[in-house]
């Protein structure tokens, strides 16, 4: 199989959401703090009707629907999840019910699980299984789905949620340059969820920073050195349209282009001008402990990287901004963000991937895009989407009715024996939402 990649892709995210200025307001922060100190607008989140199930069963349908993709077509399923529902029973299982109506059974694959790096994983699985010997001749399915909630303090303003769906085959409009995928992987306690009785994590927010930007460079590195072993030249940020990060929150994102920049400087890229030059001449001997820490050079590199950004990285950033950290799903929202403001200028087109999961588990890799045939064109995908029609369509909530609902899901958190609130007015047609959890904590789901 050649130019394995993506052919689809859906996206799906709660109707309901807090805009973050309100939210800043609420908790008495400095006004700013979460806006342009985090760099965020908006935060989806799920209300009692909906978890990491409901909103996959909604983008998995929506997308075998939209392309017209028959579910006896699939023949593996993958999906990427931090949000525990059951500690045994995957989501995948789950999402078979949609599969067995058709007398489909025969799908390998089951959740892949390490923070906001399980979509990349259940990602590489279909790729990895499509260019095998052990491929049929169907489709892969990876399914990023997750609810990313946070205790009260200052890491509630980073959550989010969403489910993005992507089919899997050859001669796709996004495919893996694979040989340049280049990894980052050790053992941190930066991010984590060791009560199992809570939904919410343990996390060092400021160790978890740093983590972020040391995988980052060391993938960079790695990236950079594959790129150079086959295509025999130098890579720097020039050498892509797009660079697209996992975003837990949107300044992480501009740090984090900056820092390209600096490991570009210090490569001594070609593409580096003077006035870059000079900006970074200052920082050239810190040590990597000590430019972690350094405010000055975060300075000096997010100026440099500036108009970058704004070409490279922003196009990116849409339904992070507005729907939150989605985990799994942040990543691929991003690119989906890149398909959705880029669409009629990408073909022929490299953006590069960075995937960061606490814990911590890290890759870069990058896609080389063509405009693909229909059903599979990156202007249909971009249409199917519907992007800005999803995200107006949504119902703002005041804080009060926020903190209510988190308070309501604490406790139905690993609960049993209730039935939901049948208001569903918000949903729009054709989305799952959770109905029932019986004493057997058995759960069922109606569709809209
Ligand atoms: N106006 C403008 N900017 C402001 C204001 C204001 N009024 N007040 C603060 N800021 C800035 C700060 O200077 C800071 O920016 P900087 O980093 O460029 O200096 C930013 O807002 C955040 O302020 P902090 O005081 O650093 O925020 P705090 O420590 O309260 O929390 C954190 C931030 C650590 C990100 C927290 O939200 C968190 O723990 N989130 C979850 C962990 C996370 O997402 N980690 C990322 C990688 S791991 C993952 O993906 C889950």
């Amino acid at each position: 199989a050649k130019n394995v990649g993506i052919l689809a892709i859906e996206i799906y995210f709660p109707p309901t959401c807090i805009q973050q200025e309100v939210l800043e307001a609420h908790d008495g922060a400095s006004k700013g703090k979460y806006t342009i100190g985090l760099g965020q607008d908006c935060m989806a989140f799920c209300s009692e009707v909906e978890d990491v199930i409901s909103m996959s069963l909604t983008a998995v349908s929506s997308l075998l629907e939209k392309y017209g993709v028959d579910p006896k077509q699939i023949g593996r399923l993958e999906v990427g999840s931090e949000t525990v529902i059951d500690k045994s029973k995957s989501i995948k299982t789950f999402l078979m019910q949609i599969f067995e109506e058709t007398g489909n059974t025969d799908i390998e694959g089951v959740d892949s699980t390490n923070a906001c790096y399980g979509g990349t994983a259940a990602l590489f699985n279909c790729v990895n299984w499509v260019e095998s010997s052990s491929w049929d001749g169907r489709y892969g399915l990876v399914v990023c789905t997750d609810s990313a909630v946070y205790a009260e303090g200052p890491a509630r303003p980073t959550g989010g949620a969403a489910a993005i769906a992507m089919l899997i085959g050859p001669d796709a409009p996004i495919a893996f340059e694979s040989k340049l995928r280049a990894s980052h992987m050790s053992h941190a306690y930066d991010f984590y969820k060791p009560n199992l009785a809570s939904e919410y994590p343990v996390v060092d927010g400021k160790l978890s920073q740093t983590c972020y930007l040391m995988a980052l460079d060391s993938c960079y590195k790695r990236f950079c050195a594959k790129y150079e072993k086959f295509e025999g030249k130098q890579f720097s940020v020039s050498d892509a349209s797009y660079f697209v990060f996992h975003s837990p929150y949107n300044k992480l994102v501009q740090k984090s282009f900056a820092r390209l920049l600096f490991n570009d400087y210090l490569r001594d890229a070609s593409s580096m001008n003077d006035s870059a030059k000079e900006k970074f001449a200052p920082y050239a001997t810190l040590t990597g402990d000590e430019s972690y820490q350094s405010r000055d050079l975060e300075k000096a590199a997010q100026q440099v990287s500036k108009p970058f950004y704004d070409a490279k990285v922003q196009p990116g950033t849409l339904i992070p901004k507005q729907v939150g950290n989605m985990y799994t799903a942040s990543l691929y929202a991003a690119f989906a963000s890149v398909l959705h403001n880029k669409c009629s200028s990408l073909a022929g087109q490299r953006v590069v991937m960075f995937s960061y999961g606490s814990g911590l588990s890290a890759t870069m890799f990058s896609f080389k895009l063509g405009e693909g045939q229909h059903p599979f064109s990156l202007s249909n995908i971009a249409a199917i989407m519907k992007i800005d029609e999803k995200l107006k369509a949504r119902r703002e909530v005041p804080p009060e009715k926020f903190i209510e609902i988190m308070k309501l899901m604490e406790h139905r958190y690993g609960g049993k024996d209730f039935v939901t609130s049948k208001d569903c007015s918000f949903l729009s047609p054709g989305t799952y939402y959770l109905t029932e959890v019986d004493s057997m904590y058995r759960r069922f789901y109606a569709k809209k």
